[in-house]
């Protein structure tokens, strides 16, 4: 109990990271890493106070918690785990991302996702054939998903799939949708914004605490939908826990609903808007 409070607390604190390299050939790349990203490096003889490690391993980019009975790292990793298994098991075209984006009928979309965390939606997309822009703010979590990218790159079964359909930004979705010229603009936008605060006991995955540790509350949102909005040449999709009120703004035109999650879907230009079905429908599969 007592770690559990701790641990808690801790995360309610913003977290203070240093750079580490477990080996001594790494160091030059964690130099470059803690420059880029304005952190200490933190040495056996000059060690950093910090509540997390960004670690460079031998293998791949970790983010450590610190501290007993911390959680284990928080890495990205498509080639194995989690995305790996919704990769070959995940159900496909069927699955209720993939209606949510509208895939049916279509053989690959371009897609901007504005708010890419550790990239796992944008590669269940990539896979389904979609081509991905992925956005992301927080630099730490960038450097995260881009070691992640790194090496599904050079996976011999995803690595030229990875290459040819997914790219990171590390800007402000809002900023970046802006810069984009009206040839730029994607067929669908997608935006999964941090979820409102859990109040009961049940917690949120340790990925999802630590990136609202390193992100914060993403209070923006219902700006970043309003420019997705007038950016997107078929539809807005926005994921939300299945029953959190929709983002502040207009009313989504239509929803699909999974067990734990509900993709709200906007449909932004008046050509398609006539077309519109009543909300909690599902009709724009
Ligand atoms: C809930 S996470 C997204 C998880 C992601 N869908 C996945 O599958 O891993 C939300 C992320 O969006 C990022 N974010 C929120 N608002 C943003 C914005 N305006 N521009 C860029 N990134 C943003 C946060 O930094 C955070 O990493």
């Amino acid at each position: 109990m007592f770690f559990y409070l701790a641990r808690q607390s801790s995360l309610l604190l913003p977290p203070t990271l240093a750079v580490v390299c477990e080996s001594p050939i790494q160091r030059a790349n964690a130099i470059a890493l803690a420059t880029e990203l304005a952190l200490p490096l933190a040495t056996e003889q000059s060690p950093a106070s910090a509540t997390h490690h960004l670690a460079l391993t031998l293998e791949r980019l970790e983010l450590r918690e610190l501290g007993v009975g911390a959680p284990g790292p928080i890495y990205v990793d498509f080639t194995a785990g989690a995305a790996d298994h919704r990769r070959r098991w995940g159900g496909g075209r069927q699955q209720p991302l993939a209606r949510a984006v509208g895939l049916k009928g279509s053989s690959g979309l371009t897609v901007i996702d504005l708010t890419a965390g550790l990239g796992q939606d944008a590669f269940v997309l990539a896979c389904l054939g979609c081509s991905l822009r992925l956005v992301e703010r927080s630099p730490v979590i960038a450097a995260l998903l881009r070691d992640g990218l790194r090496r599904a790159s050079l996976n011999p079964d995803i690595g030229a799939m990875v290459t040819q359909r997914m790219s990171l930004q590390v800007a402000d979705g809002r900023k970046y949708l802006l810069s984009l010229n009206a040839s730029e603009w994607p067929e669908v936008i997608y935006l999964d914004p941090m979820y409102p605060e859990r109040r009961k006991t049940a917690l949120a995955s340790k990925e999802m605490r630590l990136l609202r540790a390193l992100a914060g509350d993403d209070l923006d949102a219902p700006e970043l939908l309003a420019t997705a909005l007038t950016h997107a040449r078929r539809r807005v999709v926005v994921k939300r826990p299945r029953r959190a009120p929709a983002l502040s703004g207009p009313m989504p035109d239509a929803r699909i609903i999974a067990p734990n999650t509900r993709f709200d879907l906007y449909l932004p230009h008046p050509k398609i808007a006539c077309k519109r079905t009543p909300t909690t429908s599902t009709a724009m599969d």
